[in-house]
Parts: structure tokens; sequence; C-alpha cells
């Protein structure tokens, strides 16, 4: 099996080629990061249009890396949702041609399936697991029970960890995306200097909140000098926020293993999957806590951590393979929870 990926939901035109014997054939991902670096985050419209004019190509690159064309194709699959809908839509609109003009079945993915289903290509990791997804819009732990069910264990109840990191490099005047710059501040910094708060730590369940850390970062910066900041601030708040997300993460996953534990009677594996589990502090310590409880780790490399096509593709043949396709009527989904029963959380709105 052979299947096409194309994912559009934010700031990267990616596609990609992968198979059944779990072969990433090619993996093409252009970033829009310079068009939106003056405006300091994603501008949907930029990226709409950005995808309409990189979309063709990009799908082309891939297939021709990939020495496939689309007769070897077992079935085109594309991001349907959650996300920025104009881009959203490019994808599904450029998919549901192929998949028309070429006879081939059409599969719309659920982005955070394709993040929540990408350590089964990369490290065959049999279900069911416990996944703690963090990406720029989501917060989440849940229970991996089979492809297309999930049970939600906790969620953030304001701001998503990887939201909480651009806007604290956005107040410390380090460009975006913001994770990857405050990773590499924190490496010369104290991160004991800066008595930031563990929100939700201690607390039962294992729900999430991040907005009281990012006003403390705010608060810090207004009690430093007046002035420019000193490399050294920064680099001292960078390691010190850093610090405090991994002790928050650690308290809460270490209570979602509870509750997979009752779910499932074992603690994990523990998997990390989303953008921020591209950050190396963080893998160090979610990985400590696993060994700590005798559980399983994995987390996919870092290029697969952020968005990109070989996930769609994957979590399209994933559901290809068990005779599951879409419809060419299919609307994009600008929400799409991976558990439609979960409870609602107050004020976790879209981020549930
Ligand atoms: O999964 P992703 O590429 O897009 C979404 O679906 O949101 O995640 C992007 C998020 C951004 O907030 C970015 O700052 C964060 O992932 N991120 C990181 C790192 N690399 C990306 N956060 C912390 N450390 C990193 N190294
Ligand atoms: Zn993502």
């Amino acid at each position: 099996m052979i299947v096409l990926g194309i994912e559009t939901s934010c700031d990267e035109t990616a596609a990609a080629v992968v198979d059944g014997e779990r072969r990433i054939l090619a993996n093409i991902v252009l970033s829009q990061l310079d068009a939106h670096r003056p405006y300091g985050g994603v501008v949907p419209e930029i990226a709409a249009r950005a995808h309409v004019e990189a979309v063709d190509d990009v799908v082309a690159r891939a297939l021709s890396e990939a020495g496939v064309d689309f007769g070897a194709l077992s079935g085109v699959a594309v991001t349907g949702g959650p996300g920025l809908i104009g881009g959203v839509m490019v994808g599904v609109m450029t998919a549901k041609a192929m998949a028309l003009a070429r006879e081939l079945p059409f599969v719309a993915v659920n982005h955070l399936e394709a993040h929540a289903l990408t350590v089964r290509l990369t490290d065959d990791i049999a279900f069911p697991y416990l996944l703690l997804l963090v990406s720029g819009g989501h917060c989440q732990l849940l229970a991996v029970e089979d492809v297309g069910r999930y049970r939600r264990l906790g969620t953030t109840i304001d701001d998503a960890l990887g939201e909480a990191f651009d806007k604290s490099a956005k107040m410390l005047g380090l460009g975006y995306p913001g994770g990857p710059q405050v990773e590499a501040r924190a490496r010369d910094g104290d991160d004991m200097r800066f008595d930031l708060p563990r929100p939700m730590r201690g607390r039962a369940g294992c729900h999430f909140s991040f907005s009281g850390l990012k006003t403390k970062v705010r608060q810090a910066i207004e009690n430093l000098p007046a002035g420019d900041l000193r490399e050294q601030d920064v680099a001292d708040l960078c390691a010190s926020f850093q610090r405090a997300a991994g002790d928050v993460l650690e308290d809460r996953c270490r209570n979602a293993m509870d509750m997979f534990r009752d779910l499932h009677g074992t603690d994990g594996p523990l998997v990390v999957a989303g953008g921020v589990a591209a950050n190396q502090y963080l893998r160090d310590r979610l990985e400590a806590l696993a060994l700590d409880r005798g559980a399983a780790f994995a987390v996919p490399p870092v290029a697969l951590c952020t968005d990109n096509g070989a996930m769609v593709a994957w979590a399209g043949l994933e559901r290809l393979r068990r005779g599951e396709a879409d419809p060419l009527d299919f609307h994009p989904r600008p929400r799409w929870p991976l558990d439609p029963e979960a409870e609602p959380v107050a004020f976790a709105g879209a981020k549930a």
C-alpha cells in the first residue's frame, strides 16, 4: 500500500509518500515562516494564498522523490481539519481533485489523529498508549485505543503550551515560532533565577492551564531594570519558563498514567507528539518520568513532531487498510475533537 499525504492546515505546505512497510518514500515540507515573520504569528489569509501557490509543486516533488506516479498510489490522504480553514480547504480541494481524476480513494484525516499515530509509523507502537499531544493549538492527554478511538483524559482550560512558548518568546523579543528560540536561549540560562508558577500542579486529574505562567513571564520582564533586556535575562527567563513547563507536564502526565492504569492496567507506553514534542529538554523530562514508572516511552524524531505530510499519509494508510475512506463531498472541519464524548471543560473553548 502506498499513500500520498497532504498537509496545509497551518503554515507548512507539506506532502509525503509512505508505504505499508512503514517507509517514508518522500517527505517535503515547505515552511511559510518568512511570509508570516513580520507579523509575529500566522496570518490565515496569507497562509491560504501561499498554500494555493505552493501545493501543486510540493505534491509533484513528493511523488517524484518517491519515484511513484498516481497509478502506484492506493489513496490520497489530506488534513481535513482542525486548523485554519482557508488552508484546510486548499489541501482538501487539491486532494479531492486528484482522487476524482485518478479514481483513487480519498481520505480526510484529522490533523490531531495524524500527530497521534505518528509513533506507529516511526516506532511501530501498539494500541493502547497514553498520548501527550502538545502543539501550538492543543494540549491534551489521551488514551489512544485504536484508529479513530480516543479517550480524552485532560486538556488545557486556556492556552496550549506551544502558544505559551510563542507568546513568551514574543515578549522576550524573540522571533516566531517561539518554541525553538526559547529552547535555544534556555541552554545558556539559569532555570532557578525566576520563580515562575506551575499552574495546576498537585491538583487531581490532568487538565492544564498556561495563561498564568505567561502572565508571570510578562511581570518578570516588567520588574527588570528599564531598557533593553540583557542577553542573560532572556536566557534565564527562557530556562525558568522551560523548567516550569517541564514540571507541569511531568505532574500532569504522572496523574494521567494513574488514570490510564485504571483504564488499561498499565502505565503506558507514554507517547509525546505535536510541535512542542520537538523540545529536547521536555523530551528528556518525560522520558525520565516513564523510566521512573517502568513504562515504555516513544516520541517521533524532531522533523516528524512539527507539521508534515508523512503523518497525514500514515494516518490515511491506517484508515485505508481498515477499509475506510471518505466521500468526495466531505466538508473541511475547522473544529474536530478526537474524543467527541469528552466532558466539556469550562473555558476550554476550541482547545477542548
Ligand atoms: O504541531 P505544530 O507544528 O503545529 C500545530 O499543529 O500547532 O506545533 C507548532 C508549535 C508552535 O507553538 C511552536 O512554537 C512549538 O510547536 N514548537 C516548540 C519547539 N518546536 C516547535 N516548542 C518548544 N520547543 C521546541 N523546540
Ligand atoms: Zn500540528
